[in-house]
């Protein structure tokens, strides 16, 4: 087989490689198998020195020509393999514009948080401060600062759970009034504060009761204070709270750290004071308690009885979101629904 023959075949036969190959790798080896430095067009050169003298020039021609060729030849295959690549990746990457897009999830506020959120306000603009004290509380600050001793009877109304000896998970955010008490200088002006919190009751859960519950406490001390103070601040919480048709009553009570201690009812917002289940059939529904502070507490956190009292309350932060969304089970606060709590989402959520 003369030169002339076995560059027409090499022709032929690369030309039908380049078009099977499928993957540029593939592509990449036969290229080097035909044009490459040891490729097959370079072994042909060199068997040059067999031809003729003049025949030489032609068959150089020739083989230039099949190198461009070649040349030519993959880069097209190249390039129609990656136009390939793009076009497979544009199908499957389609996105459907005309879809209606997804939402994100934008959660909601907690409605014993909204209550609290409200009446924080509300006292900040009295000219209250906020406080927040520890949920694992001593036993010192819950009950014995509060005139509650160890052996005091009224401990049993509060049992509770202990960690210790000395630690407890709070029953009552009272244990706020003798922390700020201690520290307040009078010299500056008088004490008002709200603590609000989640406290712990060792209580079996139902519809109405539950061992974890949440509440504000207040307090309010300086020179002259008197119990008309105490009822006029009670009821603008209550006017605030549920309206200005709401009725309130106050029941004398008993607290260890209130001398004289009072209970706050509103009137049922289910029968509207008539009588249901839902106040078990007395037309009224406490929410808080309070009184004048007992002397006691004024002088364990070494404050002058003589010259200083004042008033304290303590509201039930679930009552009164009970009471505002008419709830009828304290659990679903703490269950965590989001059906539940999807309800409470406002516009501008
Ligand atoms: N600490 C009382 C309770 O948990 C409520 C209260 C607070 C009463 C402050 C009087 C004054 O029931």
């Amino acid at each position: 087989m003369d030169l002339f023959e076995k560059l027409n075949k090499l022709k032929e036969e690369g030309t039908e490689k380049i078009k099977q190959a499928d993957t540029q790798k593939k592509l990449d080896e036969i290229r080097v198998n035909l044009v490459g430095r040891k490729g097959q067009l370079t072994e042909i050169l060199h068997s040059m020195k067999e031809v003729e003298a003049s025949q030489r020039p032609k068959v150089g021609q020739k083989v230039n020509q099949l190198r461009d060729y070649f040349q030519e030849t993959f880069d097209k295959a190249k390039e129609k393999m990656t136009q390939a690549v793009i076009a497979r990746r544009l199908e499957e990457e389609k996105i459907d514009v005309t879809l209606p897009g997804r939402k994100g999830h934008v959660g909601s506020m907690h409605p014993i948080n909204i209550i609290l959120d409200d009446l924080e306000s509300f006292f900040i603009g009295m000219g209250y401060k906020v406080v927040q004290g520890p949920e694992i509380e001593t036993d010192h600050y819950c009950f014995e600062m509060m005139n509650l001793p160890k052996d005091h009877p009224a401990r049993d109304m509060q049992a509770t759970f202990y960690i210790d000896e000395e630690n407890l998970l709070r029953t009552q955010t009272s244990g706020d009034q003798a922390r700020v008490l201690e520290k307040h200088d009078f010299s500056k002006g008088p004490l008002k504060m709200v603590g609000p919190g989640k406290v712990y009751r060792r209580d079996d859960d139902d519809a109405t009761h539950s061992h974890q519950f949440q509440q504000m406490e207040g307090l309010v001390i300086d020179k002259n204070v008197t119990m008309s103070d105490l009822k006029g601040t009670l009821e603008m919480i209550t006017k605030h709270m549920f309206g200005q048709d709401r009725k309130t009553r106050l029941r004398p009570s008993y607290f260890p750290f209130t001398e004289p201690s009072v209970e706050m009812d509103v009137s049922c917002f289910n029968c509207d004071g008539k009588g249901c289940p839902i106040c078990k059939f007395t037309g009224w529904i406490e929410v808080l308690g309070a009184g004048m502070v007992h002397p006691n507490v004024l002088r364990n956190a070494g404050v002058d009885p003589e010259v200083y009292g004042g008033f304290a309350f303590g509201v039930g932060l679930d009552r009164f979101a009970i009471l505002k969304y008419g709830i009828n089970d304290i659990r679903d606060f703490y269950t965590n629904d989001v059906r539940f709590l999807a309800q409470f989402r406002k516009e501008e959520d």
